[in-house]
């Protein structure tokens, strides 16, 4: 069927109509997006092991097979001694019996709270799987070898990023950080083993880990580890 004039599908007759209506608010929009895709994955409370590591492990192989974007990415939440709470968005370098691992300048505002107050929490979202993990625990910077080797393992445009500096500092204009930025690269291929001292690898050592996972039914699962004396203590959460 061909669309004639005043057919909904006539793009006269659509720009009339739309013409007519308020676009719909920012606010019924947010309330209309759907939240989860079905087809969510389940957790099992009585099948999960003994300590949070291994399924957080699990959980994040599984993010990236799905092809979840930045599975890596997550929040981390600081708050220095005023108690003003900061949170921004960094890359998760590893998982070992140290803790949560990412790496940052030891002069940016993330690391100046963590100097003043080592509590921190981290937040993940993979939302093809409907998870989110939380974890939250004191931080502590690597002994200097490990922030080294973490530094020449970034690529060049990394390094030269790091040697930049300055992180979070006002800047005058974007040029001004073009020219330290090509400056910096070319330092950085001049040198293949150059070091920004500053640059620091952190570890949180989990005190508690949550996960949570939505299900198609709507009804959310949440486990929470807690760190009693040495051992895990596992139980569930109200959703
Ligand atoms: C996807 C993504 C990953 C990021 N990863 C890091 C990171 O690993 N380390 C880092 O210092 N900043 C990272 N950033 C930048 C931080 O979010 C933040 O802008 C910067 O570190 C300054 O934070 P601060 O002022 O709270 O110290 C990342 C940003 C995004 C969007």
């Amino acid at each position: 069927m061909s669309a004639g004039a005043g057919h909904p599908d006539d793009p006269v007759s659509r720009a009339e109509d739309e013409g007519a209506h308020e676009p719909p608010s920012l606010r019924d929009r947010l309330r209309a997006l759907p939240t989860f895709a079905p087809g969510l994955p389940t957790l099992d409370p009585d099948a999960t092991p003994s300590d949070p590591a291994t399924l957080f492990r699990a959980w994040i192989e599984e993010a990236i097979d799905a092809g979840v974007p930045l599975p890596h990415a997550m929040t981390l939440a600081t708050a220095g001694a005023s108690g003003e709470v900061h949170a921004r968005t960094v890359i998760l370098k590893d998982v070992d019996p140290s803790g949560w691992w990412f790496a940052t300048g030891s002069s940016s505002p993330k690391a100046r709270d963590l100097a003043e107050n080592p509590h921190a929490a981290l937040t993940f979202l993979w939302p093809a799987l409907g998870r989110q993990v939380r974890v939250i625990g004191p931080v502590t910077p690597a002994a200097p070898a490990t922030s080294t080797a973490d530094f020449l393992a970034r690529s060049e445009g990394s390094r030269a990023a790091a040697l930049v500096g300055h992180q979070s500092e006002a800047l005058t204009s974007r040029q001004e950080y073009r020219d330290a930025f090509a400056g910096a690269l070319a330092r950085v291929q001049r040198g293949p083993t150059l070091v920004e001292p500053t640059w620091t690898a952190y570890a949180l050592a989990p005190t508690s880990v949550e996960f949570w996972q939505a299900s198609d039914d709507r009804g959310q699962t949440r486990l929470r580890y807690r760190t009693v004396g040495h051992d895990w203590e596992k139980g569930l959460l109200w959703p």
